[in-house]
């Protein structure tokens, strides 16, 4: 096992530090619902988790991965984009999770767009308590993902230290636009 763990497994490791039992958490992006069963047991049955996905196909495979698992108590799904967050969720969240990009064995010409991650993740971090944290993990090579990474580095990186702690975790070696970890800690309210 690698000492150095690629971006997704990171943003798991912080999340997995940020959340205990009877938490609050989003998932932004549902795709397939991994992210969404992580969250739903860290959490556990008094916890909540809120899971978007702009498409059906999407929050059915998601669904279905819930009752798999017996997880669907503590779980909302939300049809809508991220950016409408701010409306479907409660305040003091512990983690919002966002896996960018097109949904893996799915429609490639449905993707996220910078001008909506950008709003969801303003509306993410209003909504964190103190302490917790938002993960983007970025993928850069599909059309329109460079843009988006560049939108979400120059946004996170005018926040202001006194209240954000911000990291962006990258492979500098790798062919091919391997993705990158965006995190964000909320420090004070
Ligand atoms: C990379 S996939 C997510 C993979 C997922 N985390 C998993 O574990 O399977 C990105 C997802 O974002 C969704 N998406 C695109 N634009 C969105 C938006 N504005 N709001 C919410 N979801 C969006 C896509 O439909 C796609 O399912």
């Amino acid at each position: 096992m690698p000492v150095i763990c690629r971006p997704l497994e990171m943003a798991r490791t912080m999340v997995m530090n940020c959340l205990a039992s009877g938490d609050k958490a989003v998932d932004a992006t549902a795709g397939n619902g991994r992210d969404t069963v992580f969250l739903a047991r860290l959490v556990g049955a008094s916890g909540k988790v809120w899971a978007f996905d702009i498409q059906k196909c999407a929050l059915i495979n998601t669904a279905r991965l819930l009752e798999s698992e017996n997880l669907s108590n503590q779980v909302t799904l939300v049809e809508s984009g991220h950016e409408h967050l701010s409306h479907h969720v409660e305040d003091n969240l512990g983690v919002v999770m966002f896996n960018l990009g097109y949904l893996p064995g799915g429609d490639h010409s449905v993707f996220t767009r910078p001008s909506t991650t950008l709003i969801a993740l303003e509306a993410a971090l209003k909504s964190l308590r103190q302490g917790g944290i938002v993960t983007l993990v970025i993928y850069s090579g599909h059309p329109g993902g460079k843009e988006e990474e560049v939108a979400l580095l120059q946004y996170a990186a005018s926040l202001n230290q006194a209240k954000f702690t911000v990291l962006h975790y990258r492979m500098l070696n790798q062919v091919n636009n391997p993705p990158s970890l965006l995190a964000i800690e909320k420090l004070a309210l």
